[in-house]
């Protein structure tokens, strides 16, 4: 297996780790796509000749396209944000404050970029009127991932970037094509209810949906991975899949930020 590349963005769920397992299971063909792009571990740990990547995090998409666009110019102005002066509480709100409020495309995509790296646990959160408000994280010396956006950079020229819902990327499939979802997970337990989970807007209703496309390409002749967590939900949801499971050791912040096993599976709809 080829060494594997670190995504440049902290990402929730990111798969990097589990690169191995998805590497195994992903068919191969011309063109990737991910309608659930996140930090592109995938896109960077794959070898296809073209890939759509797509996502719901407009801001997310925009700095991938500045990136893919500016290359080293941009790497070089989001590095002029990552000096000892600004990682304090008072910068950082400062420039949380101009990320929120400006609509120069080139700021905001290198403010995303210090604001991973400086917020607390390099979340990702916004709130109901889509305000960015992650508290300042208190790192000592907060890494700038120069190296991770040059290998990205280079890749992307074989990617198109668009901010659009999975089911449109999704039907945007055509013969050739793979796809690889990687959808906000259902709940672990049936007490976490999809009611909490609805706050994300990805409940039961978007889970059966993907699911029904995902039958719906693979009746095409479109192959279509799914990852997931392995639930009594998922493992009903899923099956007309083939479906392989493994755990993974993951941080559940429920339980303490105690480090635990997880359930996970893949959901290859072939
Ligand atoms: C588990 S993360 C994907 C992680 C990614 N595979 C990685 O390696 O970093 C799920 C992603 O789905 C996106 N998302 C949530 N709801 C969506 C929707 N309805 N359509 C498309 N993307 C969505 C989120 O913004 C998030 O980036």
């Amino acid at each position: 297996m080829p060494e594997k590349i670190r995504p440049f963005l902290k990402w929730a769920g990111n798969k990097y780790r589990i690169m191995d397992q998805i590497r195994r299971k992903l068919p191969q063909g011309k063109r990737l796509i991910e309608p659930f792009v996140g930090s592109a571990a995938v896109f960077l740990n794959t070898d296809y000749d073209r890939y759509l990547l797509t996502d719901t995090n407009t801001d997310l998409i925009e700095l991938y396209k500045t990136l893919k666009n500016e290359g080293q110019d941009f790497i070089d102005y989001s590095n002029s944000f990552f000096i000892d002066k600004n990682n304090c509480e008072e910068r950082y709100y400062h420039f949380r404050e101009v990320f929120n409020t400006t609509d120069d495309i080139r700021l905001k995509s290198a403010l995303f970029i210090y604001m991973n790296r400086h917020g607390y646990n390099g979340l990702c959160r916004y709130n109901s009127k889509g305000i960015y408000n992650v508290p300042f994280g208190r790192y000592k010396k907060p890494y700038f991932p120069e190296k991770e956006m040059q290998l990205f950079h280079k890749k992307s020229r074989r990617a198109v970037f668009k901010t659009q819902n999975f089911d449109i990327s999704m039907k945007a499939a055509r013969e050739g094509d793979v796809v690889y979802c990687d959808p906000p997970y259902v709940p672990l337990s049936l007490t976490s209810s999809f009611t909490a989970y609805a706050a994300n807007s990805f409940g039961e209703t978007e889970q059966k949906v993907l699911t029904k496309v995902a039958e719906e390409l693979s009746a095409r002749d479109i192959k279509v991975l799914i990852s997931n967590h392995h639930t009594p939900f998922t493992k009903k949801m899923y099956h007309m899949a083939d479906i392989t499971r493994f755990e993974v050791q993951r941080f559940i912040s429920c339980k303490g930020h105690k480090r635990d096993r997880a359930r996970e599976l893949l959901a290859l709809f072939a």
